[in-house]
C-alpha cells in the first residue's frame, strides 16, 4: 500500500529543517550508508547521523509522525530507525533502482529492526526542483511521488524504488524505516481500512452499538496479529 500523509510537518518545522540542511551542513556521500547493491546506485548526499543537527531533526521528525493518527493507523509502528536526511542536486542528484535492506541495526540501541515500511518526508517545495520523483515499482505498476514540503509517503520496503535525477534546484527530504507490530502487509491493510471506516461511521452516526462492536472486532484482530 502506498499512502500519502499530508501536512505531517508544520510550516515552522519545515523552515527549521531547511535551516539545518543548508549547503554548509555536514553532508556526506550517501553511498557510505547503503548496502552493496544499493550503494552502486546511490549518488546523493546524506547528513552525518552523528551531527547535532541530525539529532535535533530526528527528534523533530519522530515527534511529528507520532502525533499523526493516520501514520499510527497505517504503520502500527513497533520500532522506528532514526530518520536520515538527504540532499539531491548538482553532481549528486539521483538514487537508482534498489531495494532497502531487510534488517537494519539501530545505531542507538544496537537492536535489529526489520524494515516493513519506508517513509519519505518531503522538505523542498515541488516547484523548487525538476526531477527528483520517488518512483515505486509494485504489482500495480510504477507510482511516481512528488509531494508538497511537509507531506510524507509510506510505501512497502519490499518494493524496488528509486529517486530520479534532479536536473534543477535541490531536493531535501527525510526518510526512515518502520518495523510494524503487524508484519503482514495484507493484515495491516485490513486493519487500516477497518479503522478509517469506523472513524467515518462515528462521524456520521455517533457512537452506536454497532460501532462499539466493530471497534471490538478491530482490537481483537489487532490482538491476534500484533507482536509487541
Ligand atoms: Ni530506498
Amino acid at each position: 500500500m502506498l499512502l500519502h500523509l499530508p501536512h505531517i510537518l508544520t510550516p515552522a518545522e519545515i523552515a527549521q529543517a531547511r535551516q539545518s540542511l543548508r549547503d554548509d551542513a555536514p553532508w556526506l556521500a550517501g553511498e557510505r550508508s547503503a548496502g552493496a547493491q544499493a550503494a552502486s546506485q546511490k549518488n546523493n548526499l546524506q547528513l552525518s547521523q552523528q551531527s547535532a543537527s541530525a539529532r535535533a531533526l530526528q527528534a523533530l521528525i519522530l515527534n511529528a509522525v507520532q502525533r499523526d493518527a493516520m501514520f499510527f493507523s497505517a504503520a502500527l509502528p513497533h520500532k522506528i530507525l532514526p530518520p536520515f536526511f538527504n540532499r539531491y542536486g548538482g553532481q549528486e542528484n539521483f538514487y537508482g533502482p534498489h531495494v532497502d535492506g531487510a534488517v537494519l541495526k539501530d545505531p542507538n540501541t544496537q537492536q535489529w529492526l526489520r524494515s516493513d515500511i519506508s517513509c519519505t518526508v518531503f522538505l523542498s517545495e515541488p516547484q523548487d526542483y525538476d526531477g527528483g520523483e520517488l518512483e515505486i515499482h509494485d504489482t500495480a505498476g510504477t507510482q511516481r511521488v512528488k509531494l508538497n514540503a511537509g507531506d510524507a509517503v509510506l510505501y512497502p520496503s519490499s518494493s524496488v524504488h528509486q529517486v530520479t535525477p534532479v536536473t534543477r534546484g535541490v531536493r531535501l527530504a527525510s526518510f526512515f524505516w518502520v518495523e510494524s507490530m503487524v508484519r503482514d502487509a495484507a493484515q495491516r491493510r485490513l486493519l487500516f481500512d477497518l479503522d478509517m471506516n469506523l472513524l467515518k461511521l462515528r462521524t456520521q452516526l455517533g457512537e452506536t452499538p454497532e460501532t462499539t462492536a466493530l471497534t471490538g472486532v478491530y482490537h481483537n484482530l489487532l490482538r491476534q496479529w500484533a507482536c509487541t
